[in-house]
């Protein structure tokens, strides 16, 4: 680890920093928190694939009104409220093979120490002021809302209920960052990702910023507000430090990851990730994220998932029945990475019977079978990587275009079972079979390192099969076949609906 980070500071790795949104531990996790977490991290491994130095973090935000009133209701302290749901998001993202580097929470010393010197100095720049707040607030979403914002008297987010409040509060001035926010956009045209949702932040910072309210007096459980000590800080001012506070910052070694490459989160909280978290470090003096990736929302069966209505699906019991890999693939496939999509069990059964267990899963075995029973050296003249372009994939990957990562991957994966049936492989003899095997395991071995980080179970299966280690993508080349194979059994079960 020493001489990485030795490493690092040479530069001689390029830093990948990469995070989730750290989640409400009100209830356990659904297949939304499932599809963010799983999106960041096959970017996580498709950076660690390429040989990039890459700190991914999630965690868990655990302070606030939400989490008081469920605790509360529980009859326990939010304290042991929290240490217990934890647990649910931990479990989770372990049975997910999650591969963070870090796990965060709120409610960690080292963070609550690192958003009260953060306050400070903003203070200290003449950037905090006490007033009023008066005005409506949603719970479930810890969001303030203006009368104008209301939605037939509702938050204009979730379309749930909202409270009247009124007390006194400490303002951040946000108006004061109008002008910089926006010159801020215009010079880092890759901040607002994708661009299909930028236009909407830059009207609405065109049309004007209000001061926002960052302390409650209402709220027992929050970090104390350090400049007096009957607020607490408002739970997305300290939700949002959490990337610097998990890189020890200001003084810790990790804080060289800074700033970070991308946030990917969910759309409905793109406006916290790119108004206000922006505005923030711009008060502080500190250098803003490279990028704010927001993706789209899942429904189900069309609906939107809540736990009202009983919908929300359970990330758990898609992998007990279907399997992880497949999870994780639905979720690349069905949408690509920024839009909305509707998770339902016949598009995630249709994908597992017809591309992973026609194309990619009958491609391995098939030629498993072919080159087991063959007695002879396997070697030939590559012909079977005339179109397979990793250039390009890697170009969409940093793009965040997984779909049609995917897409360049299948090609493959189709052009190798194409060239099964075209040369009908299984009536060739001698060195024309050989010529063929060697093809066909070489373009596995390529698409098995290309897959791993969308697919790493089923890529370590195949790897297994191939008698291979596990590569990195500059391997993605065909070279001479040099493994034992050992044909196991089917990758992908058919699914009968
Ligand atoms: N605690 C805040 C985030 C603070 S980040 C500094 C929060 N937490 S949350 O628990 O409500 O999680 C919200 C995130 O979960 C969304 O941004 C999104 O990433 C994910 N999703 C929750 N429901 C979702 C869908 N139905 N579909 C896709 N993702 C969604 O907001």
């Amino acid at each position: 680890m020493y001489y990485k980070r030795f490493y690092l500071r040479l530069g001689v790795f390029i830093r990948y920093y990469i995070t989730t949104p750290i989640y409400y531990v009100n209830d356990k996790p659904h297949i939304g928190h499932a599809y963010t977490t799983t999106m960041a991290d096959i970017f996580a491994r498709w950076h660690r694939l390429c040989g990039d130095e890459v700190f991914f973090l999630t965690g868990t935000d655990e302070h606030g009104e939400k989490i008081e009133k469920a605790a509360l209701k529980e009859g326990i302290t939010p304290k042991i409220f929290v240490d217990k749901v934890v647990l649910k998001f931990t479990d989770m993202w372990k049975e997910l093979d999650i591969s963070y580097d870090k796990f965060i929470r709120t409610t960690d010393i080292v963070h609550e120490e690192t958003v009260k010197k953060f306050i400070k100095m903003l203070y200290e720049k003449g950037d905090i002021y006490k007033g009023n707040y008066e005005g409506w607030y949603c719970v479930p979403d810890e969001t303030f809302i203006t009368e104008l914002q209301l939605v037939e008297g509702k938050c204009p987010v979730c379309g749930r209920e909202v409270k009247k409040v009124s007390e006194e509060t400490y303002f951040f001035r946000l108006s004061k960052y109008q002008k910089q926010l926006l010159e801020f956009y215009e010079k880092n045209q890759e901040f607002l990702m994708p661009k299909t949702r930028s236009a909407e932040i830059i009207n609405r910072v065109k049309d004007g910023l209000n001061d926002i309210s960052i302390t409650r007096t209402t709220v027992k459980w929050g970090i104390p507000f350090p400049i007096d000590e009957k607020h607490t800080i408002y739970v997305w001012f300290d939700a949002l430090i959490n990337y610097l506070s998990a890189l020890d910052w200001p003084d810790g070694d990790l804080k060289i990851f800074w700033p970070a490459n991308v946030h990917v989160v969910g759309k409905e909280i793109n406006w916290f990730h790119t108004v206000i978290w922006p505005a923030l470090l711009f008060s502080a003096g500190i250098e803003l994220p490279k990028m704010v990736f927001a993706h789209g929302w899942w429904t189900v069966e069309g609906k939107k998932m809540s736990k009202s209505l009983g919908n929300a699906i359970d990330p758990l019991d898609i992998k007990k029945r279907y399997g992880l890999d497949q999870m994780r693939y639905f979720f690349v496939r069905e949408v690509p990475f920024g839009d909305d999509a509707d998770f339902s069990e016949k598009a995630l059964i249709a994908r597992i019977n017809g591309e992973l267990v026609n194309d990619l899963g009958n491609l391995v075995f098939r030629t498993l079978t072919l080159a087991e029973r063959f007695d002879g050296i396997i070697k030939g003249t590559p012909e079977l990587d005339k179109h397979l372009d990793v250039e390009k994939i890697k170009t969409l990957m940093r793009n965040f275009d997984t779909f049609n990562a995917m897409d360049e991957i299948w090609s493959q994966i189709r052009a190798s079972n194409k060239y099964i049936n075209e040369k009908e492989v299984w009536k060739l003899k001698g060195e024309e079979l050989s010529n063929a095997l060697y093809n066909l395991l070489e373009s596995i071995r390529v698409i098995t390192i290309l897959i791993t980080p969308f697919m790493p179970k089923t890529a370590e299966k195949i790897r297994i099969q191939l008698g291979v280690d596990a590569q990195k993508i500059d391997k993605c080349k065909f070279s001479e076949y040099s493994g034992t194979v050992k044909k196991g059994g089917h990758l992908f079960e058919k699914i009968n609906s």
